[in-house]
């Protein structure tokens, strides 16, 4: 049997719609349920930041999750499969009537995702002050916390409506299917047999 963390919300819904596709059958959550059981897979409802925690101990032997938080967490998992679920940009945001100053000392920047601000400007070679929230993230140069903000981008909406502007874009992410190293190799007739099934219902919406 295979387990397989998913992130709650939409991307959960898409990935068991693949499923559902493929089984030709109904996969979905339970109210309140974190555990459903079905055809042979077990799927756990977590956290989105939390996914690749279980895939690398492995608690999950596959999960889905952004190219944005694998990026962000650095942790030792197998990156799969690009989905193409999930389509957002990772942007450095700013007030509409201000500019990016790449030559004032130690810029300040208000994210979630503090080594990925950190990686792109040390290799501008600008240095930066990291400010960790946890959400809102649009509120902190509204007042005065930062001078920008680093933060994913999908509609453009969240930004728009509280008067800031994408600065410049760092990376592009969608949803990615991961694997567990040992149950790569342990698994790995499973594994790749799910994969070659998602792969072409992944492959068929493109197209
Ligand atoms: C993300 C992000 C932005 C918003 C962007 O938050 O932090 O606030 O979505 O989307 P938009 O461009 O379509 O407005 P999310 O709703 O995922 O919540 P989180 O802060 O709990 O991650």
């Amino acid at each position: 049997m295979l387990t397989i963390a998913l992130p709650k919300g939409r991307i959960a819904e898409e990935t068991l719609d693949i499923f559902s596709k493929i089984f030709n059958t109904n996969f979905a959550f339970d109210n309140r349920k974190l555990i459903l059981e079905a055809h042979g897979f077990r799927f756990l409802n977590v956290r989105n930041q939390d996914v690749p925690t279980y895939v690398a101990h492995g608690a999950a032997d596959l999960g889905v999750v952004g190219l944005d938080v694998i990026t962000e967490q650095e942790l030792d998992i197998i990156d799969l499969l690009d989905m193409q679920l999930g389509r957002c940009k990772v942007a450095i945001g700013i007030k509409n009537e201000d500019a990016l100053d790449w030559n004032k000392p130690d810029i300040k920047i208000a994210t979630k995702m503090v080594n990925i601000t950190k990686n792109y400007f040390a290799q501008k070679a600008v240095g930066v002050q990291v400010i960790k929230l946890y959400g809102s993230i649009e509120l902190a140069p509204l007042v005065g916390l930062a001078d920008a903000i680093v933060d994913i981008v999908d509609t453009g909406a969240t930004m728009r409506e509280n008067g800031l502007k994408v600065a410049e874009e760092i990376m592009s992410s969608s949803a990615h299917l991961i694997a567990n190293n040992n149950s790569f190799y342990a698994k790995k007739n499973e594994i790749l047999s799910i994969y070659d099934k998602i792969k072409k219902v992944v492959d068929g919406n493109l197209s």
